[in-house]
């Protein structure tokens, strides 16, 4: 059996992902702040393969406790989900430095940190790979509309924290990645999306499944093209 691990699975597209690869019968070892908040997420574990896992992803101690708990089960996908817009305003002279930091801290610095911590399940896993979600947003090349100096900075250094696990992580036959799920309608991307989280998770999954070492390193959308960084 194939296990995913996903963090920010009790909502949005996280919480998608989790129902679509439950359905393909892997295991789905589904991480959220407030186990017993998330509903949604709850109804899934029901199923035997879905298990809930406490993890705040900027909380060092929470990712290196579950890491030693899940020492020894091999992780074919690490999906770095969990994701924050950061602060409401973010013009040129809107930001704090710590709302700032903040945003960088869960966006950028978390998914390297359980990249890190959990680098021997993915190594002793069949598939080997490790996907964060990172955004158009994030991408230099197609910023045509300035602003959100936070969520864009935070994602763009995590595109290039993908490009580096993807050179680091080859040796040990692991694929790193970087995605652009589409503008989807979730609480992040707000009513106006075009995109139901549904059409994006099936996508991300199909890419997800069809990956080859060839496309490490890449900032791939939902449905497999190469965007710019
Ligand atoms: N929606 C879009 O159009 C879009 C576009 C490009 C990229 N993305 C990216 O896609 C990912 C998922 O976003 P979404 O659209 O599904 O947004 P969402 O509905 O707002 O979900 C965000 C998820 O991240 C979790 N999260 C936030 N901070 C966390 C932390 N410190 N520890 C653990 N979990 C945390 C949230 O958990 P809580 O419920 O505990 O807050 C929630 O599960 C994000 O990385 C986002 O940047 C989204």
């Amino acid at each position: 059996m194939s296990t995913i691990l996903i963090t920010g699975a009790n909502r949005g597209l996280g919480l998608e992902l989790t129902k679509v690869f439950a359905g393909l019968q892997w295991r789905v070892i589904a991480c959220c702040r407030e186990p017993e908040q998330a509903a949604l997420l709850k109804a899934w574990a029901g199923d035997a393969a879905v298990t809930v896992h406490r993890l705040d992803v900027g909380d060092d101690q929470q990712v290196s406790a579950l890491a030693e708990q899940l020492a020894g089960t091999p992780i074919d996908i690490l999906f770095n989900n969990a994701g924050v817009y950061g602060p409401e305003r973010q013009g040129f002279d809107e930001l704090t430095v710590d709302d700032w930091l903040e945003t960088f801290r869960i966006n950028t610095i978390a998914p390297l940190r359980l990249a890190a911590a959990f680098v021997e399940s993915v190594a002793a896993s069949q598939r080997r790979i490790i996907a964060s979600m990172g955004s158009v947003m994030g991408s230099i090349a197609e910023n045509s509309s300035g602003g959100h100096y936070a969520y864009r900075t935070s994602k763009a250094a995590l595109h290039m924290v993908m490009k580096g696990l993807s050179v680091d992580l080859a040796p040990r036959g692991i694929t790193a990645v970087a995605f652009h799920p589409g503008w989807v309608r979730t609480r992040m991307g707000g009513d106006a999306a075009p995109l139901q989280p549904e059409e994006s998770a099936a996508g991300l999954t199909e890419v997800l499944l069809g990956l080859t070492p060839s496309q490490s390193g890449l900032l791939l959308d939902y449905l497999g093209n190469v965007r710019p960084w």
